[in-house]
């Protein structure tokens, strides 16, 4: 199964930014993930388009904006600007879901939708085919660094099955290692976001190749391994 890398930067050196990315760049990454925290859809603050704007000259990457805020629209013109190519929403957080979702691709960008670890996947139902890709949180969002919850292998699982014959990239976030990222990728992920197991490590080549040869291993048994 192939499936993608995308570094977040969460966890990188924050006073490097430039150079923290072109890192994982010259290191193999698929995409660059971006993690915009409004301190009110979640307890932690990060940085939004102007940041974003100033790093996008620093990659050829894909910028992956994941954005963990209350009132994600007014943000989306200026990510399009900035050069974001894809933009997921949390599900929680967007109570005009169908109208963010079609503002984002008619902005040039991939829309997608984030659900957090508590969050049943059938509330997707509806919008499954207005998505290019669903964002499943394996850990609550708001931080790096924390451990994997095991059940969202089936939920992956379950997905992979509802997307039936549509082309869907489920991306998966929080918590990918080398440990959990083959039992991901079995169960059907197909972009891996990662922080810590990335940027907590020196060798940013090494830590990419060795979650790609990770991945690519079969893990045994489809389910609830981890
Ligand atoms: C958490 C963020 C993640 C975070 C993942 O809210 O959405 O992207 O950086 O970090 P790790 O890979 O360390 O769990
Ligand atoms: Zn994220």
């Amino acid at each position: 199964m192939m499936f993608r890398l995308a570094p977040s930067l969460l966890s990188a050196d924050f006073s490097r930014l430039d150079r923290e990315i072109a890192e994982v760049g010259e290191g193999g990454a698929d995409l660059l993930h971006l993690d915009v925290m409004d301190g009110h859809f979640v307890p932690n603050l990060t940085f939004g388009p102007p940041v974003i704007a100033a790093l996008a000259g620093s990659t050829t990457l894909p910028l992956d904006a994941h954005l963990m805020v209350t009132d994600a629209d007014p943000l989306l013109s200026p990510l399009a600007a900035a050069g974001v190519a894809r933009v997921a929403v949390h599900v929680e957080a967007c109570p005009h879901l169908h109208r963010t979702l079609s503002t984002i691709r008619d902005l040039g960008m991939a829309p997608g939708v984030a659900l957090n670890p508590s969050t049943p996947i059938s509330l997707l139902e509806e919008i499954l085919t207005s998505v290019d890709f669903v964002l499943v949180m394996s850990v609550n969002p708001g931080f790096g660094g924390q451990r994997f919850i095991p059940h969202t292998l089936s939920k992956i699982a379950r997905l992979r099955a509802m997307a039936g014959r549509e082309v869907l990239d489920i991306s998966v976030d929080g918590g990918v290692d080398t440990d959990t990222i083959g039992p991901l990728v079995q169960a059907g992920a197909t972009t891996l976001v990662a922080g810590s197991s990335v940027f907590g490590r020196t060798d940013r080549r090494a830590a990419l190749s060795e979650l790609r040869a990770s991945g690519a291993e079969s893990p045994g048994p489809q389910g609830e391994t981890i």
